[in-house]
């Protein structure tokens, strides 16, 4: 080869890396144990192509990190990529067009024909067109409890939230917590829609979260609901953590009975190397309804001014929903891959439960995509203040809830 053709070969190559060789930054709230560890697959192979993850996590969960990454986007010094749940937390972004439209590259990947369930895909579209990239499915209707801490006492492990209450004494006998929760609201609020479906059913909760039916929210079935989350409320005392990953902790040194939290708590159990099954129980629906509900993660991409960026994000939102990273990502996440052609190889007791209810179709939409984040908010607000107001009475929260639900969008 002439020293000339060799040159511009040379520089072809250089400018083919380097015209693909990109900074990525990527903002999430992924800062526990477990989560961590997940995200990490992410970068890893965005890393592998050439490209980088410059990672912009934020402490202190969703509630914190959403107005920060809110406040980037509007204020002009957008990330290349945010998480946000799927649903309709986005909405008012898609609406400014402040969001890069997916639709081409989900046609390109036959996105349509692979997410499983196809909702998670429908929490993404608006008007026709994809916004985001759904990575996981998210249950928050589980309970997990401490099979050590139930051994301490000298009972079973509870099978439902029935036994768990009845037995709620032994464990405060033997100086154990029942009940684990952190201090911030959506833990209040998320904890009280999982006793929703499992106490009044699904039903029940569809007509109040998706049909914003004030009747059923002020009615009997709700009323259970209320008077066994203010029992939940005394079942809670002693144990002051703010984090969900503090009081999974608890529940991982046997320090509290159980937690009612989502299933990305099983990365935590996973990071601290306990086995389900052994070291720990998990109850779908609390033992009472099984049932899985169908939230999650997805990736939105800001609308930048740079073709190169733009040309990444795309590269990314595909990325993210190819098989190996959908497996790698998600067995250390504790969620369910988006895609139903792929498999998980070696899933535990309680992964494979979730599985086993995504086949059967159990499934119930996500609070995030029935309800507004402004409905979101109110209900936080009121159900924190129910459970750190010992002199408020369920009949009092209820009735605040159900005028709640009735101006709800
Ligand atoms: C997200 C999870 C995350 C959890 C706690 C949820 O909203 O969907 O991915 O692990 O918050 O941070």
């Amino acid at each position: 080869m002439k020293l000339t053709t060799k040159l511009m070969a040379f520089s072809a190559i250089v400018s083919a890396s380097s015209a693909s060789a990109v900074e990525l930054e990527v903002m999430h709230w992924w800062t526990s144990g477990g989560e961590a560890a997940a995200v990490s697959k992410f970068a890893e192979a965005w890393d592998a192509t050439g490209n980088t993850w410059v990672d912009g996590a934020i402490a202190g969960g969703g509630d914190t990190a959403r107005p920060i990454m809110v406040s980037r986007i509007i204020g002009g010094d957008p990330p290349a990529a945010f998480q946000f749940n799927h649903g309709r937390q986005a909405e008012e972004l898609i609406e400014a067009g402040l969001l890069l439209d997916l639709t081409d590259v989900a046609e390109a990947e036959g996105w349509a024909e692979i997410v499983n369930p196809s909702n998670l895909l429908d929490a993404c579209t608006v008007d026709g067109r994809i916004y985001c990239a759904p990575v996981n499915i998210h249950s928050w209707q589980w309970m997990w409890l401490s099979n050590g801490a139930y051994e301490k006492a000298g009972i079973p492990v509870p099978q439902s939230w029935t036994e768990f209450a009845a037995t709620a004494g032994d464990l405060e006998a033997a100086g154990i917590t029942p009940l684990a929760m952190g201090g911030q609201s959506w833990q209040q609020n998320g904890a009280f829609g999982v006793m929703s479906v499992a106490l009044a059913g699904t039903d029940a909760w569809l007509a109040v979260n998706r049909d914003k039916d004030a009747e059923v929210a002020a009615g009997a079935d709700y009323a259970r609901v209320f008077e066994a989350f203010g029992a939940a409320r005394e079942l809670a005392v002693g144990l002051n953590v703010q984090d969900w990953n503090q009081a999974t902790a608890a529940v991982i040194n046997d320090t509290a009975g159980a937690q009612i939290m989502g299933d990305w708590a099983q990365g935590e159990f996973a990071v601290a190397g306990e086995v389900a099954g052994e070291d720990y129980t998990c109850l779908p629906g609390l033992g009472e309804v099984a049932v899985l509900s169908t939230g999650g993660d997805a990736f939105y991409f800001p609308v930048v001014d740079d073709e190169e960026i733009t040309a990444a994000q795309k590269e990314l939102a595909a990325l993210l929903l190819s098989p190996p990273v959908q497996v790698s990502f998600n067995s250390a996440k504790g969620s369910l891959p988006i895609r139903g052609d792929v498999d998980l190889t070696t899933v535990n007791d309680c992964t494979q439960k979730g599985l086993d209810l995504l086949a059967a179709g159990n499934l119930l939409p996500d609070g995030a995509a029935v309800l507004s984040p402004d409905t979101v908010t109110q209900l936080n607000d009121l159900l924190t203040e129910f459970w750190n107001t010992p002199s408020m009475t369920p009949a009092e929260v209820q009735s605040a809830y159900a005028d709640i639900i009735a101006d709800a969008d």
